[in-house]
């Protein structure tokens, strides 16, 4: 693990929203941020790649020295390096994300991970992965994270969890340094039930990490806390 690595391990947020991130920044529960193409889209936050560099040097200098995911636009090879070096240059703390392999299965993305992990020195995430044998091939590479897409792999029928205690399980064996971030997240649950699995990072949207927190039965405690402590509040004159 690298040095920059340690200590960024736990929650991550998984959004391009800025006033959201701030929001569990400012709370201290959170660990790094992830984006990708598709967030950044629908969170507003892509409206040209000028807006992507302004809004992802902004949320790295806010989250310093923890890491944020940056994923390339493109699969071309020479375009994927390109952008990786570029995006890494943004802030010390960003890290660049790149798909296992490409939508038709193309290989090369590997090739550049290897390349820019081990000639460049620039921490990729590779990501879009749904089985344990991919994070594998991945972490082998040179990785400096791995992204497991948990609640797809829910949703084709198979259980995330077990994918995640094998990728993890495959780690120690190796002793690969990879960190496993599971991404995908669907349902507040997903987030203990990942870390129970193994996980060393899960990223989760704002939503769900809410979710997490705000629990029915404890609103009903504070309340009674509250009623009673107005009561008390009465008669010692506050
Ligand atoms: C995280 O790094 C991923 O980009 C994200 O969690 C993917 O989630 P999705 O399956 O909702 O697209």
């Amino acid at each position: 693990m690298s040095v920059k690595q340690q200590g960024h391990e736990g929650i991550f947020l998984d959004t391009g929203k800025l006033d959201e991130i701030k929001r569990f920044h400012a709370m201290g529960i959170i660990r790094g941020v992830t984006t990708n193409p598709s967030i950044l889209l629908r969170d507003g936050t892509a409206d040209g790649m000028d807006a992507i560099r302004r809004s992802s040097i902004e949320i790295a200098k806010l989250i310093a020295p923890m890491p944020l995911s940056v994923e390339v636009t493109r699969n071309d090879p020479e375009i994927m390096m390109k952008q990786a070096l570029e995006f890494s240059g943004w802030a010390e703390n960003i890290n660049v994300k790149i798909t296992i392999h490409g939508p038709q299965g193309e290989l090369d993305n590997l090739r550049v991970v290897h390349e820019l992990e081990h000639r460049h020195n620039v921490r990729i995430n590779v990501t879009a992965m749904m089985s344990a044998q991919q994070c594998l091939a991945a972490a082998m590479a040179g990785a400096s994270y791995v992204s497991l897409f948990g609640g797809r792999v829910n949703n084709m029928g198979y259980d995330s969890r077990q994918e995640v205690r094998r990728t993890r399980n495959l780690l120690d064996q190796l002793r690969l340094p990879s960190r496993i971030i599971v991404g995908s997240c669907r349902e507040v649950l997903n987030i203990v039930e990942w870390f129970e699995s193994g996980a060393h990072i899960v990223t989760a949207p704002p939503a769900l990490i809410e979710g997490m927190i705000v629990h029915p039965y404890t609103k009903e405690t504070v309340e009674m806390f509250l009623r009673d402590g107005r009561t008390i509040d009465k008669t010692s004159g506050f």
